[in-house]
């Protein structure tokens, strides 16, 4: 028979399999085969690609509250989800759970601008971000990101699709609150950040206290101390030059080694806005 149509009902949530002539689909399904299935279907050709996983057309959350962080995924259905994403690509043993703490120096991504991230995970992978020479390694600081996601052959792991799918995720967790504040750190050293940072017009792009960032730029309340320390002394020394830092550099070019430490501990503890 010409039109030979082979429906399986699964029953594994559901899913509905459909078989139409043997060449046009090669999907092959993960889901575990009925019981009641007819043995009729012939495997299918093994692909040196796996299928995509059968896109799960989650219900549109709408309810906003009961904010869990899948509620935030975007409402297409996606090959992978973000979460799951963030998961694959490792970036959660730098970044830490939903992008906040993990790694003591490195940051906090969580709730950051989208464009932002999107921005600079492309300059780490392109190389355009690289930053001075990490202590430790000896290595620039945006090496180790560029080995997780760059192969030795320069290809990149993860496409432009799935940055935009964690961009957009990222910036709708929440933000980290508490950073843990160093024993270095006095009240006294606060306050002096605090002036710096108002002296020095950081709110003009950054908004007060570091919270309000125009439309694109970084927040930096509730960022980590010893990074915030280092982007600043990169900026300040052209060791990052990517995006639009350049513009910062009227701002930062006369902060000395200690304003840049008291600014950075006074944003550390400002509790994290929205
Ligand atoms: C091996 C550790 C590591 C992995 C894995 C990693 N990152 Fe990073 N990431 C870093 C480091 C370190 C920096 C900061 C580089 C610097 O100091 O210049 C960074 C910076 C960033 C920034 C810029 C943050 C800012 O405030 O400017 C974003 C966004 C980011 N990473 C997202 C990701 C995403 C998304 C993944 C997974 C796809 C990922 N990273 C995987 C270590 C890592
Ligand atoms: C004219 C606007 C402007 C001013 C003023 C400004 N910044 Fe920035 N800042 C930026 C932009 C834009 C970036 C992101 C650069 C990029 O595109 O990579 C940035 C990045 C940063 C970063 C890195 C954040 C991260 O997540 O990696 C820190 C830290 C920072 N600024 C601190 C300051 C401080 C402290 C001051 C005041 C001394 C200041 N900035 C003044 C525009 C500004």
């Amino acid at each position: 028979m010409p039109f030979i149509k082979t429906v399986l009902f699964t029953g594994v949530a559901g899913l509905a399999l459909i078989s139409c002539s043997p060449s046009s689909t090669p999907a092959k399904s993960t889901a575990k085969p009925a019981a009641t299935a007819p043995a009729k279907v012939e495997p299918a050709p093994a692909k040196a690609e796996p299928a995509p996983e059968p896109a799960k057309v989650e219900p549109a959350k709408v309810e906003p509250a009961a904010a869990t962080p899948e509620a935030a995924a975007p409402a297409a259905p996606r090959p992978m989800s973000a979460k799951r994403l963030y998961l694959r690509r490792t970036c959660i043993a730098c970044h830490g759970r939903n992008g906040a703490h993990a790694i003591q120096q490195y940051p906090n991504i969580a709730g950051l601008d989208a464009s932002y991230i999107k921005k600079q995970i492309k300059d780490i992978i392109s190389g355009k971000r690289q930053g001075s020479p990490d202590k430790l390694t000896g290595h620039p600081r945006a090496e180790s990101m560029r080995g997780a996601l760059v192969t030795a052959d320069g290809e990149a792991r993860i496409s432009d699709d799935e940055i935009q799918v964690l961009a957009d995720w990222l910036s709708k967790q929440p933000r980290a609150q508490n950073e843990a504040r160093s024993e270095a750190l006095t009240d006294e050293g606060i306050l002096v950040g605090k002036a710096l940072f108002e002296k020095s017009r950081c709110r003009t792009c950054h908004g007060a206290e570091g919270n309000k960032p125009l439309k694109g730029y970084p927040h930096l309340a509730g960022q980590k101390a010893a990074y915030l320390a280092e982007q600043l002394r990169d900026i300040r020394d052209g060791a990052r030059t990517n995006g639009r830092a350049r513009i910062m550099l009227p701002f930062v070019r006369k902060l000395s080694d200690d304003d840049i430490l008291a600014i950075a501990g006074y944003l550390s503890q400002v509790q994290a806005g929205e």
